[in-house]
């Protein structure tokens, strides 16, 4: 017999402060998988989830591919005839930017208004620290196998992801997928995501003269970088900024809409500044593809002379749509930028990293099981099946590595988390949601997986 639902109540309520205050060692640790930083961080970072994996009675390696980042693995063999589950998270987070729009240092953890503030916080050492909640909620009594994969290289495109998955395939074979790096609909509402997009990053960059010239004595009749950039970069869009690049795919209608005037709020949009592209908001964040131009270098402004600048570089994202390819999305990309550039100017694209979209039938036993463990975590509120327009890239090489497997996208975020930008934060009350409704899970997955096990 494993926990009943006021014991796991009561089991979290037990756990929440201790997890928490590891959550808050966790965010102390710089681990930016990022090339230029300095990836000691990443290592400790590493290791203090193994220690805490290995605090929950699981036999924790690190591992690592190549060149990669290390991971942690750790497994607790299934009682007699349950179910494995695979829980993944990753303890890698994003650079910080610029460190004068943080109202408190990201590294050091600080509650205000019922949030944890930090880098990390929520994306994704929150979705570490919901497994770790569930594992000790339940102690010696677990009612399932476990894996847990916590991957230290996702921020930065999971480069040796494949490798380490294929070394280790036999270590993660599981019957049920949990993914802690996804989101909520909104605070107060649960939801199960069911597609994701796929990214393809890289660097655009132009070139027009051999060294900089006098603004005065060439400009006029010598096409400067930034300008050449500038017109490059405009034509990825129509005027009503829906991309125009041939070779993106769009996948079909989304199920549910995001009201314009929440997502207003939610981006901090200015007054004024108007929506782009066409089509219901969810198509355009979740189904459709997306170009951003992310960083430019080119002179500073303080310190531009009076000089044509001879060449100019930009890091450019592309989310990519279900069903669409990275491969043939950068092809496509490539090509429309060689064609593009006016004036003759050199231009050279070069691939930064990638990651495959997923779309999940999220029908069948232990869906339904999800769905009941959120709706008793969230007090008899329905989740919500949603798409994200992020991208969670192990998805995608799981469910081809592991077809039959029921994937679980679940997470920590909610609309006002600002992951990846300044203040990132965690909603506390929403995080205890998050990490009852995983114990409930793994309890319904158990029973749901009952006919199974005979
Ligand atoms: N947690 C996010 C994915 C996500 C974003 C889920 C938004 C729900 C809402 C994940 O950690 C992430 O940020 N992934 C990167 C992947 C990329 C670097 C390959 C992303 O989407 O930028």
């Amino acid at each position: 017999m494993t926990l009943s639902e006021p014991e796991l109540r009561a089991a979290i309520t037990r756990e929440l402060p201790g997890v928490r205050a590891d959550l808050e060692r966790l965010v102390r640790i710089p681990g930016i998988a990022f090339d230029g930083f300095d990836h000691s961080h990443v290592e400790r970072s590493a290791e203090a989830v193994a220690e805490l994996l290995r605090g929950c009675g699981l036999d924790t390696r690190i591992v690592r591919s190549g060149g990669g980042l290390p991971a942690v693995i750790g497994s607790r063999p299934a009682p007699p005839g349950a179910p494995t589950v695979l829980l993944y998270a990753h303890h890698d987070v994003q650079p910080v930017g610029d460190l004068a729009l943080w109202e408190s240092d990201p590294f050091v953890a600080v509650e205000r208004d019922g949030r944890l503030y930090g880098r990390g916080a929520a994306d994704d050492k929150a979705g570490v620290m919901a497994h770790v909640a569930a594992l000790r909620a339940y102690g010696d009594e677990l009612p399932v196998g476990v894996v847990i994969f916590v991957e230290g290289e996702e921020e930065f495109g999971s480069a040796s992801l494949e490798q380490l998955l294929a070394e280790h395939r036999d270590a993660l074979a599981a019957d049920v997928i949990v993914i802690a790096d996804s989101g909520n609909w909104d605070i107060g509402v649960p939801a199960l995501t069911t597609s994701l997009r796929g990214i393809v990053n890289m660097f655009v960059e132009v070139r027009t003269a051999d060294h900089a010239i006098h603004s005065g004595m060439f400009g006029g009749a010598v096409p400067d970088s930034l300008t050449v950039l500038a017109k490059l970069l405009a034509t990825l869009h129509d005027d009503a900024g829906d991309v125009a690049v041939d070779g993106l795919v769009s996948a079909g209608p989304t199920p549910v809409d995001y009201p314009e005037d929440r997502l207003r709020v939610e981006a901090g949009l200015l007054d004024g500044v108007s929506f782009v592209g066409t089509g219901r908001l969810t198509e355009r964040i979740w189904h459709r593809p997306a170009v951003s131009v992310l960083g430019i270098d080119a002179p500073r402004t303080a310190e531009a002379p009076n000089a044509l600048a001879p060449s100019a570089k930009a890091k450019l994202s592309v989310r990519l749509a279900p069903g669409d390819d990275p491969k043939s999305a950068y092809a496509a990309m490539k090509a429309h930028l060689e064609k593009h550039v006016p004036w003759g100017a050199h231009v050279e694209v070069t691939f930064e990293h990638d990651g495959a979209p997923c779309v999940i039938d999220a029908t069948g036993p232990m869906f339904d099981a999800a769905r009941d463990a959120f709706r008793t975590a969230w007090d008899g509120v329905d989740p919500v099946d949603i798409g994200v327009g992020g991208s969670i890239p192990f998805i995608a090489t799981f469910q081809e590595m592991f077809p039959g497997a029921a994937i679980l996208v679940t997470g920590v975020e909610d609309p006002h988390a600002q992951a990846h930008g300044p203040n990132e934060s965690l909603h506390l009350g929403e995080f205890a949601r998050v990490c009852l409704a995983e114990a409930l899970l793994l309890r319904s997955v158990a029973d749901a997986a009952g006919p199974l096990a005979s």
